[in-house]
C-alpha cells in the first residue's frame, strides 16, 4: 500500500494563536497567521484523512472536507486537543500557544488609574498542550506526535532538545530569522527531525524554502511514513 496513503486515518492539527483574556475587552496574543497548520489540515484532507483542525483566532477559510474546532485561550485551546487526541493516528502542534495568561481575569474593564504611570500584570504559565498530549499515555495508543520548533539560532540543537523534552515523534523546526519565511509568510523552509522509534532509526530532511502548501504536504507524507514505518504496515 501507499506509504503516505491517508484513508482511515484521524488527524488532529492545532493552529494559529491563542488569544489570553486580561479583562472583558482586552487580551494578549501574537502574530500567527494560522497559514501552516491550516497548510496541514489541507494536505492531510487530501491524503484521505479525517482531520479536525482545532485554531485560534485567525482570518483563514476552512479546507474543504476537514471540521473545524475554535477556541481562543490555551486553556481552552487544551481541552479541544485533549478531547481529540483520543482516538487521533496523528496529532501536529502546530498552533503559537501564548507561554503565559493573566493570573486573574478582571470582570470589569481595567480602569487606568490617575497620578500612576504604571501597571502591573501578574501572568501565569499557559500548560504545554503538545507536551500534555505526549505524556498522555492512558486509554488507546497515543497518537504519533509532532511539534513545530521555531527559533533564530542553533535550530538543529533547539528542534533536538524540544523532540527530546516534549516527548514528541517528530519535529518541524523554522529558521525563524531569515526575512521572508515563517510567521506571516507566504513561504517557509524547514529541518525535519524524528526520533528512533521500535526499531525504526532516527531521521532528518532539510527542506528548502517553498510554498507553505508545498511544504504542508511533504510534511504529512514524511509523518505518515513514519507513522506506518513505526506500526510496521
Ligand atoms: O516550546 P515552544 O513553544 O517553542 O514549542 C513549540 C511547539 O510546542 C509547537 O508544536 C507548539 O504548538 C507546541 N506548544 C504547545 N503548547 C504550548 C506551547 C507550545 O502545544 N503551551
Amino acid at each position: 500500500s501507499d506509504a503516505a496513503d491517508a484513508h482511515g486515518m484521524v488527524v488532529t492539527i492545532t493552529a494559529g494563536p491563542t488569544r489570553e483574556p486580561l479583562d472583558p475587552v482586552r487580551y494578549l496574543s501574537n502574530h500567527s497567521s494560522g497559514k501552516m497548520g491550516f497548510a496541514l489540515a489541507k494536505a492531510a484532507a487530501e491524503r484521505g484523512a479525517r482531520v479536525r483542525l482545532i485554531s485560534g483566532p485567525v482570518a483563514l477559510e476552512t479546507p474543504a472536507g476537514v471540521e473545524r474546532i475554535d477556541v481562543e485561550s490555551a486553556v481552552g485551546m487544551l481541552e479541544a486537543a485533549q478531547e481529540a487526541a483520543v482516538d487521533s493516528d496523528l496529532f501536529i502542534g502546530c498552533a503559537a500557544v501564548a507561554d503565559y495568561r493573566a493570573e486573574q481575569v478582571a470582570e470589569h474593564k481595567i480602569k487606568k488609574t490617575a497620578g500612576d504611570d504604571a501597571l502591573t500584570l501578574r501572568l501565569v504559565k499557559n500548560p504545554d498542550i503538545i507536551a500534555t498530549i505526549a505524556k498522555n499515555t492512558a486509554g488507546k495508543a497515543r497518537p504519533f506526535m509532532v511539534g513545530f520548533a521555531a527559533e533564530t539560532r542553533e535550530l538543529e540543537r533547539y528542534a533536538q532538545d524540544k523532540l527530546n523534552r516534549k516527548n514528541l515523534d517528530m519535529v518541524v523546526a523554522n529558521d525563524v530569522g531569515q526575512a521572508g519565511l515563517g510567521f506571516g509568510a507566504e513561504d517557509n523552509a524547514a529541518l525535519v527531525l524524528w526520533r528512533e522509534t521500535e526499531g525504526t532509526p532516527p531521521g532528518r530532511l532539510e527542506l528548502p524554502p517553498q510554498s507553505k502548501g508545498a511544504l504542508a504536504a511533504t510534511i504529512i507524507e514524511t509523518a505518515l511514513k513514519r507513522l506506518h514505518a513505526r506500526q510496521g504496515s
